[in-house]
């Protein structure tokens, strides 16, 4: 086995659980959804041009193939009810500064503390299956979102290299969705190199214990084939409760572009907690007594690349030496994982 497929390991096996909120915090949950809208697209929180896109992903467009959002774009719409530790909307704080979602996470990690940091939610109603699989953004002392590329954190991740510094997180995932295609969840937790494991829907109120930036994970295609990429989907389009049912519209513009049934809405909560081992772990990351800077980032990468045998040339400003991204992604990055479930069967095409 690859040494790639021994890093890309969650701490432990996802821990899947049964009513992860009780009825009274989820309808609470959906009550500020609704009334908080609209949400854009995750794709336009995260990209200003489909040329980010493609910058982003590991296999690069033929040549002469200008990108397009209609590329990328699924209708998948998110939000946020906490973020840096702080609850958006005090209705629904005990969902947030969750005891049982702590006790889980503290005993999915054997650690002794653990603090609620985020929490945001995705909807999405019919669409094509996630991305080709992702990590979630990791965070290392010193090194954080605010001061360094996503792309340079990922493959800190995919090195291994840095597990000393590296911040240790853990989510609670749940999922409330009623409809009969797809809509589950795919997940590696034995390396890219290994079989997939899938979470199946209908789901209402499953969860999984994870450690999501040690793990390929993506979504699987939800609801009917034939209505996953509404007509008039744009970058700029909105999704919001609507007003006249329990359902929720699609807006491009003043047009609402598709209209979708409460039992069609896959409705997911991420919840999201930093973990400390014991006192002393805590200590450190408090006090900055031990933080990464990027000087000993590249110094590090540099010493392994050498020990390894590589040859190059050692780059001048290594975060924007293209050469020297390339060879980091050549060296560190397993790329997409080998096997994938099947398609979600369609009763109606299978019969
Ligand atoms: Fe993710």
């Amino acid at each position: 086995m690859s040494k790639q497929n021994m890093i890309l390991r969650p701490v432990a096996e996802p821990q899947v659980i049964e009513n992860a909120f009780t009825e009274d915090q989820h309808r609470r949950l959906l009550n500020v959804v609704r009334e908080a809208g609209p949400y854009a697209p995750i794709l336009a929180q995260h990209f200003s041009s489909p040329e980010e896109v493609v910058a982003s992903l590991a296999g690069q467009l033929p040549e002469g193939v200008k990108p397009s959002w209609d590329m990328f774009l699924t209708p998948v719409f998110r939000g946020y009810l906490a973020k840096g530790h702080t609850v958006l909307h005090p209705e629904i704080e005990d969902c947030f500064f969750n005891q049982k979602f702590l006790d889980l996470v503290r005993g999915y990690w054997g650690a002794e503390y653990a603090r609620p940091e985020n929490m945001l939610f995705n909807l999405q109603g019919p669409c094509r299956g996630g991305d080709a699989a992702h990590i979630d953004a990791a965070r290392f002392r010193g090194i954080s979102m605010h001061t360094t590329p996503v792309w340079l954190m990922n493959i800190m991740v995919k090195s291994g290299l840095f597990n000393r510094w590296k911040a240790k997180k853990a989510q609670v995932i749940s999922w409330y969705y009623k409809g009969k295609i797809g809509g589950g969840f795919t997940y590696w937790p034995d390396g890219p190199q290994a079989a997939p494991k899938q979470i199946k829907a209908p789901m209402w109120g499953r969860a999984v214990v994870v450690e999501n930036e040690m793990m390929y994970h993506t979504a699987e295609a939800t609801g009917p084939s034939a209505l996953r990429h509404p007509k008039g989907l744009a970058f700029h389009s909105k999704l919001q409760a609507d007003p006249q049912s329990d359902g929720w519209q699609i807006t491009t513009d003043a047009d609402v572009i598709q209209q979708i049934p409460a039992e069609e809405m896959r409705f997911l909560i991420h919840w999201g907690a930093d973990i400390f081992m014991d006192y002393e772990e805590l200590k450190v990351s408090l006090d900055h007594s031990d933080d990464l800077t990027h000087e000993q980032v590249f110094d590090i990468f540099l010493a392994d690349l050498r020990a390894r045998g590589e040859r190059f040339e050692v780059p001048t400003d290594p975060i924007k030496d293209a050469t020297f991204v390339d060879l980091l992604t050549r060296v560190y990055d397993p790329g997409k994982p080998l096997f994938y479930p099947p398609e979600p069967v369609e009763p109606s095409l299978a019969a």
